[in-house]
């Protein structure tokens, strides 16, 4: 059995103006013809054992995801709503705890189902290719490990965490092949094939690194060694809690204690405000992925953007032939490589190269595609005039 977990408590703040508090960017329909979340769970539609999913979620945004599913057709196993965003850690420890709650009572250890975390803000182009990286994960989640996608990089993103991978071709087995990897390792790398040529297959973490600087991101690219953190992962429930329980405690007892004083509100599961408000807040990468002995990376060559801002959302829309793309009701002339997206005016520009231009109701955003990772700062500025 497969349950996938839905992640869909974040903000997007660098996609403002179109992503709000309230509206997030992964209640939007902005890549494909459903929102992020719906094309989410379509992703995984087909896979062999796949259950209903549990969605774990901001509670303000409950009624939103809630129609969302409906419109999708999907009746999910649980939505678990928390009262303040602890980042993913306490997200993933709060469903594994739901999944197993819900299991018949002699259900053994290690024959558990295995969790799909899968983030609601991602746009994927293979579902194929994606499917089949998950195939391999399945083998070696069944094996009690915690396996992590890592996407094959395509240029020094400095937005995305990354992993460098140790050796291991397919790490089933225990007797593993030290750092270096064994023979075949070595013949791939030398044949320059490198990353690419590791489908397929799974791999020792070595080390992880979140956002480096863009020198650092280039020598890793180079390296042939280091995938992007996908924040996508795979492993049996009782495996996750035990890693929880011995590498993150205070993470683990908070949570249970939340858990075990949820209350059900219509479909939802309402986490108590100070229990869960108690919890320290940390990323699952840091807190376990990081510390495990029993990590595993899968690499993953499918298309994969976290769209995380103006120009990745940029990157992953087939632009026309002058590298615009257009959204909405849009005039240019002599305007190349921009993204422009409006929802209720006509918006017009001339002579415009390499910006991003995004008009709503009651804001605009003018940026240079060069920087629109500062928009966090202006969305910082803006919640100190709140
Ligand atoms: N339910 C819940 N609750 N979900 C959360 C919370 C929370 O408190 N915080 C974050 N999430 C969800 C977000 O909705 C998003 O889908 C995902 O977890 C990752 O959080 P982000 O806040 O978007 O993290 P990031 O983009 O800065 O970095 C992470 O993701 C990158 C890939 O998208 C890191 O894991 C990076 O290493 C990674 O490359
Ligand atoms: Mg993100």
């Amino acid at each position: 059995m497969l349950i996938p977990v839905i992640l869909s408590g974040g903000s997007g703040t660098r996609l403002w103006p179109l992503s709000r508090e309230l509206y997030p960017k992964q209640l939007l329909p902005l890549v494909g013809k459903g929102t992020m979340l719906q094309e989410t769970l379509a992703r995984v539609s087909g896979v062999e054992d796949v259950t209903a999913p549990i969605v774990v979620c901001n509670e303000s945004h409950r009624f939103l995801v809630a129609e969302q599913l409906l419109q999708a057709g999907v009746q999910p196993q649980a939505i678990l709503l928390e009262p303040v965003g602890r980042n993913t850690a306490p997200a993933v420890a709060v469903a594994a705890m739901a999944a197993l709650a819900q299991l018949p009572e002699d259900t053994q250890r290690g024959n558990d189902p295995l969790l799909l975390i899968l983030p609601a803000d991602h746009v994927i182009r293979d579902v194929a290719a994606f499917q089949a990286a998950l195939a391999v994960g399945r083998a070696q989640a069944q094996q009690g490990r915690l396996v992590t996608f890592g996407v094959v990089p395509t240029q020094p993103e400095t937005g995305y965490g990354y992993i460098r991978r140790g050796g291991g071709e397919g790490a089933g087995s225990d007797e593993r092949p030290g750092s270096g990897g064994g023979p075949a390792f070595a013949e791939d790398l030398a044949a320059g094939k490198g990353l690419v040529s590791s489908q397929g297959s799974a791999f020792d973490i070595a080390e992880f690194v979140e956002k480096p600087d863009l020198a650092t991101a280039r020598g890793y690219l180079a390296s042939g060694e280091y995938y992007w953190n996908s924040g996508m992962f795979m492993f049996r429930a009782s495996k996750v809690l035990e890693e929880l329980r011995a590498l993150a405690p205070q993470i683990y007892q908070a949570c249970t204690q939340a858990y075990t004083g949820a209350c059900q509100d219509l479909d939802f599961t309402r986490l108590p405000a100070r229990e869960f408000g108690a919890c320290p807040s940390d990323s699952f990468d840091y807190a376990v992925m990081e510390k495990t002995a029993h990590g595993v990376v899968v690499p993953l060559d499918a298309g994969w953007s976290d769209v995380g801002s103006w120009s990745a959302l940029h990157a992953a829309i087939p632009a026309d032939a002058e590298g615009n793309v257009r959204l909405g009701d849009v005039l240019t002339a002599d305007t190349s490589g921009c993204y422009l997206h409006s929802t209720s005016r006509l918006v017009a520009t001339v002579g415009l190269q390499d910006h991003v231009v995004v008009e709503t109701k009651d804001a605009v955003l003018v940026a240079p595609k060069a920087r629109v990772q500062d928009v966090k700062e202006l969305v910082n500025q803006l919640k100190k005039q709140d």
